[in-house]
């Protein structure tokens, strides 16, 4: 997606639809009142009589009939302006461009200083906030259909009103249209069938993505993960016909020479989760085919990381595998290795993800990591806790969690502590082994997830990102708040995340 600023007026404007945000119980600011006075106070009127709501997110579209340069003008609703953050900005943007992008390929934006004023004065954070959403409006679900519904796509967005020689704008304009692009090819990723997207094939994108982008890549194959001990990823590969990968992308620092410091992005990468042997109930069980969104966050955050060079080397390990229940699946009570040495008793097959994980993060230390972040769809506690929007943390470090917290912020994406206190260790003791990998008990369901995980980073500072609740929005009625469907969540805190570590 193309983006540009211009500080040009109303009347220089070319583009299909002009779209003004307004703040609940503020005048229309300077662009929204030039608008509104071409149109003969038409938008002022509507804002009086009701007919533009102004609660979060209404939508009111009106065509302009020759009295501006652009087709149409749409009022969104941003609610009031001490509840207005870089997420429900994006949230209202993005369901508003996805009814314009029917008819507008270009769309102009107007953000005017009441919004950006409440989003803290910053007027980057409103820009990206703008042109992100707008891009996220191109997500489709159509690749498999014979005949794709015509839906259009906004393929260039204009911002208006922030004055263009702003410093560093013109970079956020740029990185915003990357993130907002590579978003999407996650959230495409997440509507991929597994069939159509097998862990060879998720590889074969990561490697693709590497060439184009300058990224370092290998991929381990089944017998690599063999000779370096990979016990409990490859337990978890045993009842699938699909070979399991692991890919590795390295980003070696603006100079290639590396760094004292080295961030590793570890994304959960199961192409299908049916439990295993610890099989799934039927109803729901396709949406497991979402369960590399972790993966699908990493290998792309990784491309935009190439792309936007930040200080220091980062590298994304994504470990890729089937959950299945094939004759030589593991099963409850079996015990393997870890790569770590660790030994695991698998009390349920479809605690899965950690299994993977272990591996994953033990291969990122052998490879240097410094500083670990994992993403995973982990476990559906998280979404028991903090619903859809929101993803869950775990942390053993305060200061590698507040610059993870600092990322989402830039990135409008929304991150919530949960706690790991000594009293939630004991679950996972075993009887037979190091450690199990599932409780006996739901209660605290994602710290314990959390808890197995820590087990394999030592002392080195990690956090750990729970998104099986925010990965994916099907909550009826929150549909009107934040778009449904797959979110690419976390992609976007993870590619701003090597600029905050490094300071
Ligand atoms: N992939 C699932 C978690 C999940 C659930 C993601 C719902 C998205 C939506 C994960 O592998 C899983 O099955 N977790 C188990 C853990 C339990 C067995 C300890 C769970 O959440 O029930
Ligand atoms: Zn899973
Ligand atoms: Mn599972």
């Amino acid at each position: 997606m193309d983006v540009a600023l211009t500080a040009g007026d109303l009347g220089d404007l070319r583009a299909d639809a002009l779209v003004l945000p307004h703040l609940q119980g503020l005048p229309l600011g300077p662009v929204a009142a030039a608008a509104d006075q071409a149109l003969g106070g038409l938008l002022a009127e509507a804002r009086t009589t009701g007919e533009a709501r102004s609660e979060f997110p209404a939508r009111m579209v009106v065509p302009t009939l020759g009295r501006l340069p652009v087709g149409r003008v749409a009022l969104v609703a941003l609610g009031p302006a001490a509840l207005l953050d870089g997420y429900r900005l994006r949230n209202a943007l993005e369901l508003c461009g996805r009814r314009l992008k029917r008819t507008a390929a270009r769309v102009a934006v107007a953000l005017d200083p009441e919004v950006v004023a409440a989003l803290g004065g910053d007027p980057a954070a409103a820009l990206r906030g703008a042109v992100e959403g707008l891009g996220l409006a191109n997500s489709e679900t159509d690749a498999d259909r014979s005949t794709p519904r015509p839906t259009g796509t906004i393929s260039a967005v204009v911002v208006m009103g922030l004055g263009a020689s702003e410093p560093g704008l013109e970079a956020a304009a740029r990185q915003a249209g990357l993130l907002a692009d590579a978003t999407n090819t996650v959230r495409r990723w997440q509507w991929r069938p597994s069939n159509r997207f097998t862990p060879s094939l998720v590889a074969e994108e990561a490697v693709a993505l590497a060439r184009e982008t300058g990224l370092e890549a290998h991929v381990l194959e089944p017998s690599d993960m063999a000779s370096l001990g990979m016990g409990t990823l490859l337990a978890v590969a045993r009842g699938s016909h699909e070979p399991a990968r692991l890919v590795v992308l390295r980003y070696r620092g603006p100079d290639g020479a590396g760094g004292a410091t080295e961030l590793a992005l570890v994304g959960k990468g199961i192409t299908f989760d049916s439990g295993g042997i610890s099989i799934k109930p039927a109803a729901g069980m396709a949406t497991m085919k979402a369960d590399m969104s972790g993966g699908a966050a990493v290998i792309n955050a990784m491309g935009v990381i190439a792309q936007l060079r930040p200080p220091i080397p980062v590298m994304g390990v994504v470990p890729l595998t089937e959950n299945m229940p094939g004759g030589g699946a593991t099963k409850p009570g079996d015990v393997v290795r870890a790569m770590s040495g660790t030994t695991v008793e698998i009390t349920n097959t479809d605690a899965e993800g950690r299994l993977v994980l272990a591996d994953a993060l033990a291969y990122a230390i052998k490879l240097g990591a410094t500083h670990l972040v994992d993403v995973a769809t982990l476990t559906g506690a998280v979404s028991v806790a903090l619903g859809h929007s929101v993803t869950g943390a775990m942390s053993n470090d305060p200061r590698l969690l507040d610059q993870v917290r600092a990322a989402a912020a830039r990135a409008g994406e929304r991150v919530w502590e949960l706690p790991m206190f000594p009293e939630h260790d004991f679950v996972l003791e075993s009887d037979v082994a190091d450690i199990k990998n599932a409780a006996e008990v739901r209660a605290a369901g994602s710290i314990n997830g959390a808890v197995f995980l820590r087990r394999f980073v030592g002392e080195r500072p990690w956090v750990h990102l729970d998104i099986a609740g925010a990965a994916w929005n099907d909550q009826p009625g929150l549909a009107r708040l934040v778009p449904r469907g797959p979110t690419g969540v976390m992609t976007r805190t993870l590619a701003h995340l090597p600029f905050v570590v490094a300071g």
